[in-house]
């Protein structure tokens, strides 16, 4: 237990807890403060010692339900045993995103700000959902969604609010999408609307899965996702995009969206955003810009130029839970047609209509599919201001630099491919090693595939690294994801050592 200062001798917080768990409330404040140094200190413990335990814990699917009882506690326990519990049967457990080591999927990262955020997220428990239900989680949302606009240098033409994830995000742009595009979808639905012709999205053939699932669930259907080619550098062709809504407009279809992505989730490739700006225009159609992982990279002026073109998308999608340090979870929806995504979710019951309405508000409930929602705002201001624009700018870059580095060991090793550009702070590459003579190009890949997948295997199991994979043009890739805020260069340095040694292991 830790000192404070001024305290007397505190105590047992198992005690406490059990005396005032016979009451009908909550903790006193002096039973709380105790509560929440016993928790603080398990949660410094954690992540001083975080980087000592597997990343990837070696777990069999279906082993852990067996640790917990069966029934639920009938009596109060004491927090001490919570905590031992804590401890020993779910911190070890965890897949450990705070790891250094973790280099798989995109990294999400808790900052000590993103922790002190959700802390006094939790301890104010607002629900945003009417301005009423909370003012200053309302304007505050509008205040951050502005900071972080401006970060990325976007218009003041963009409004926007915070969700819980990039597809939810995209779910709510695409509603609005379909609105825009005279459907009147949310009154009437799409089913036996067939005169309509069925309203159509194009994505590139890497756009990430979040966007055919919000086909699916706004009754637009996956089919009509239409999976747009792409060039050598996985971005998608404007070309061919062209031609898929022409040829749609021939068939009968409705062309309703475009959705360009500015760092694809398995290689982060840049789709070129102007020309496929031009083409939406044409049509007047929507443009959904999805830089879930990527977009924060707008924040660098020098990188500026990558996402020119993006300030005349309708609406654009930017994960700080993915490479702004914040916990999961925090999407940013930005667009210039509030009022779109207003037509496709709003719907005002009785007893959620404000009476004494004086002055016009903003309820943001009415812009999405769900009614409460988190006071995420608060968590970005802590952050926003802990680190400043040039704390998170000099991380990113950094990362991006670390990437650099591995993008080029890779290059400079023969047994080594890499399958993708690498713009941003993600390397796809294979172990690459000859095979026996006048291999076929096939033949290659099957190997290839097969070696990989267990030399990914391999690495995994170490437990100082977690790396993911995709495939690209057919071909399996291990992925190396950076972006964790604990990754230091040794870090990374030591992850190319393990693949390396690794893949020497299994020749
Ligand atoms: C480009 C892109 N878009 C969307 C998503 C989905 O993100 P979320 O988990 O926030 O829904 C991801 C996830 O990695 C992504 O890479």
């Amino acid at each position: 237990m830790p000192e404070h200062e001024g305290e007397d001798e505190e105590e047992p917080i198992g005690a406490v807890l059990f005396e005032q768990s016979q009451g009908l409330t909550d903790l006193d404040p002096d039973a709380l403060r105790t509560a929440l140094h016993a928790a603080v200190e398990v949660v410094v413990a954690h992540l001083a010692g975080v980087a000592d335990r597997p990343v990837l814990p070696a777990i069999e699917p279906g082993s852990l339900v067996g640790l917990f009882p069966a029934t639920p506690p009938e009596a109060a326990e004491a927090l001490e045993t919570i905590l031992a519990d804590y401890r020993a049967l779910i911190e070890p457990n965890a897949t450990q995103w705070q790891h250094p080591g973790f280099m798989a999927y995109f990294p999400t990262s808790s900052s000590a700000a993103g922790i002190v955020g959700e802390l006094l997220m939790t301890s104010l428990s607002q629900n945003p959902m009417l301005w009423r239900t909370s003012p200053i989680g309302t304007e505050l949302e509008q205040v951050v969604v502005g900071w972080l606009r401006q970060a990325v240098g976007l218009p003041d033409s963009y409004d926007g609010f915070l969700n819980d994830t990039a597809s939810t995000s995209s779910l709510i742009a695409l509603g609005g999408a379909r609105e825009q595009a005279g459907l009147d979808a949310s009154e009437l639905g799409l089913a036996g609307r067939a005169a309509l012709g069925a309203p159509r999205i194009y994505a590139s053939e890497e756009a990430h899965s979040s966007i055919e699932k919000a086909a699916m669930t706004l009754g637009i259907g996956r089919r009509n996702v239409v999976r747009v080619a792409t060039d050598g550098a996985l971005r998608m062709r404007p070309d061919a995009l062209a031609a898929a809504i022409d040829s749609d407009l021939e068939a009968g279809f409705r062309p309703v969206a475009v959705v360009a992505t500015l760092g694809t989730t398995s290689s982060t490739a840049i789709d070129p955003i102007g020309p496929i700006a031009d083409i939406a225009a044409r049509h007047g159609l929507w443009l959904h810009v999805d830089a879930a992982y990527a977009g924060v990279v707008a924040m660098l002026p020098e990188r500026r130029a990558d996402f020119a073109g993006w300030e005349r998308a309708d609406s654009i999608v930017i994960n700080p839970h993915k490479w702004l340090f914040t916990p999961i979870d925090a999407s940013l929806l930005l667009t210039r047609r509030m009022e779109r995504l207003r037509d496709a979710f709003s719907l005002v019951p009785e007893y959620l209509r404000t009476l004494d309405r004086s002055s016009p508000v903003r309820d943001v409930n009415e812009y999405t599919p769900q009614l409460g929602r988190r006071f995420r705002a608060l968590k970005l201001w802590v952050l926003l201001r802990w680190f400043g624009l040039e704390g998170l700018r000099r991380r990113i870059r950094h990362h991006i630099e670390q990437a650099q580095a591995f993008a080029s060991w890779v290059d400079a090793d023969p047994s080594f491919e890499r399958l993708a550009p690498a713009p941003f702070s993600t390397v796809c590459l294979r172990y690459a090693p000859p095979g026996p003579p006048r291999e076929s190009g096939r033949a290659r890949d099957e190997r290839l595939d097969s070696l990989n997948q267990d030399l990914l295997e391999a690495v995994n199991r170490t437990g100082e690294v977690f790396l993911s994979h995709t495939r690209l043009d057919g071909r399996f890739a291990i992925r190396v994801a950076l972006g964790q805020i604990r990754t230091e260069d040794r870090h990374v340095a030591r992850a190319w050592e393990i693949l390396r040694r690794e893949a020497a292991a299994l020749s």
